[in-house]
C-alpha cells in the first residue's frame, strides 16, 4: 500500500471548488460480468460510464461537465470542439450545448484510413446533425486546432464569444477524478479489491485514474489501452497529470516511466478494427448483452481477454474494465462490422 496525500472527502472538496455543470447521471453503475469472469477465469467487473445519461454515454459526459462549466464561468455563448468525424466527444459536446442553451461549432477531419466515413451522416455524425451543430470538415493532413481557431474567430467577428475546447485539457482529468471517487465507493461497498482498472485511453481519462491513485495512494495498476498507434502518449499523461496535481494542489508528481499505457492492441490504426476487437464486441454482446464499440471500447476489452488468456490475468486479480461509451459510432462502421461478423445484406 502506497501512503496517500489526500483523504477522499479533501479531494472531493479541491473537486467542488472548480467551475463545473451538471449534464450526466453520477455514479454511474460498477457491475460485475458474471458471465465473461467465469469463461476467462478472471473476476472482471465492468465501470458503466456509457451509462453517463447524455446523448447515448460516454466518457466526455465527464470531461465535458468540467469543460463547459469553464465555458459558462468565462460568459461564452459559442463552443468549438473538432476531432474526427465519428467523434464521440463532438456528438456529445453538440449534446451538452443543446441542454445548455450554447451555439455549437464542430470541426470535424476525415478520416484518410475509412474512406465511408468521410461524410456519411451516421453514427455519431447523424447525431451531431441533430443536436444542431455547425458542422464543418477539414482534410487528413489539415491542423485541426488552427481550423478550430478560424471558426472561432469567424463567430467571434459576428460578436459572438466563443469558448474553444482544446486537446488535451485538464477537464477529464478532473472528471477522472471523479470517477475514481465513485469507484472508492462502490469498491468499498461491493466488498471488493481491486487489483487493475483498464479502459481505452488517448491520454485525459488516464490522467484521472493515475493522479487519483497516487493521491489516494491505491495500488491498483491502471492500464490504458491505445485505439491508436502513437508515440508519447506516457510523456503526455505525465505532464498532464502533474498540471491537474498543481491545479488541486496535490503534492504528486508522475513521470514517465510510470505509466501504463500500451498499443500492443491497436492493430493497423485509429479507427479500423482488429479480428480480437471484432471477437470482444461479440464475446460482451453475447455474454453480457453490452454494446462495446469498435473505435474504442473494443479494443480496450481484447486487452483483457488476450491478458487472461496469456496469464498476465489470473484468478488472484480483480480487474475494473471501464466502459467509456462510443457505441453510436458502431453504426458508422456497419460495413465493417457486416463483413467481420461474415454476414451477407440483402
Ligand atoms: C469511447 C471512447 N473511449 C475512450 C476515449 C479516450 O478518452 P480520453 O481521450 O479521455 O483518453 C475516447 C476518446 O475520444 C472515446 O470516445
Amino acid at each position: 500500500m502506497v501512503s496517500s496525500v489526500v483523504t477522499e472527502t479533501e479531494l472531493w472538496e479541491r473537486l467542488g471548488k472548480l467551475p463545473r455543470v451538471q449534464l450526466g447521471n453520477f455514479p454511474t453503475p460498477l457491475e460485475p460480468l458474471q458471465r465473461i469472469s467465469k469463461f476467462l477465469g478472471v473476476q472482471i467487473f465492468i465501470k458503466r460510464d456509457d451509462l453517463t445519461g447524455l446523448a447515448f454515454g460516454g466518457n466526455k459526459t465527464r470531461h465535458l461537465e468540467f469543460g463547459l462549466g469553464q465555458a459558462i464561468h468565462d460568459g461564452c455563448d459559442v463552443v468549438v470542439n473538432g476531432a474526427a468525424v465519428q467523434s464521440n466527444y463532438c456528438r456529445q459536446t453538440a449534446a451538452a450545448c443543446a441542454k445548455l442553451g450554447l451555439k455549437c461549432a464542430l470541426v470535424l477531419r476525415r478520416n484518410p484510413e475509412i474512406e465511408r466515413l468521410k461524410i456519411e451522416p451516421q453514427g455519431n455524425l447523424l447525431l451531431d446533425y441533430l443536436f444542431g451543430a455547425d458542422v464543418r470538415f477539414i482534410g487528413p493532413d489539415e491542423d485541426l486546432e488552427e481550423a478550430k481557431e478560424r471558426v472561432a474567430e469567424e463567430y467571434r467577428a459576428k460578436g459572438h464569444k466563443p469558448f474553444v475546447i482544446r486537446h488535451p485539457d485538464l477537464s477529464g482529468g478532473f472528471g477522472y477524478l471523479i470517477c475514481l471517487l465513485e469507484l472508492v465507493e462502490q469498491c468499498r461497498q461491493l466488498g471488493i479489491k481491486p487489483t487493475h482498472i483498464v479502459h481505452s485511453s488517448a491520454t485525459p481519462t488516464q490522467v484521472g485514474f493515475v493522479v487519483g491513485t497516487k493521491a489516494l495512494g491505491l495500488d491498483w495498476q491502471v492500464l490504458g489501452v491505445a485505439p491508436f498507434c502513437r508515440n508519447g502518449v506516457p510523456e503526455r499523461i505525465a505532464e498532464l497529470s502533474n498540471l491537474v496535481a498543481k491545479k488541486l494542489n496535490l503534492p504528486v508528481q508522475v513521470s514517465p516511466e510510470e505509466i501504463n499505457f500500451t498499443t500492443e492492441f491497436a492493430g493497423e490504426g485509429y479507427g479500423v478494427p482488429t479480428p480480437e476487437a471484432i471477437e470482444a464486441m461479440k464475446l460482451m454482446a453475447q455474454m453480457e448483452g453490452i454494446v462495446l464499440d469498435p473505435v474504442y471500447t473494443a479494443k480496450a476489452f481484447a486487452a483483457i481477454v488476450a491478458m487472461a488468456r496469456d496469464g498476465r490475468l489470473t484468478s488472484e486479480h480483480t480487474v475494473i474494465f471501464v466502459h467509456t461509451g462510443g457505441t453510436p459510432a458502431l453504426f458508422a462502421y456497419q460495413p465493417a462490422l457486416v463483413q467481420a461478423l461474415g454476414l451477407t445484406s440483402g
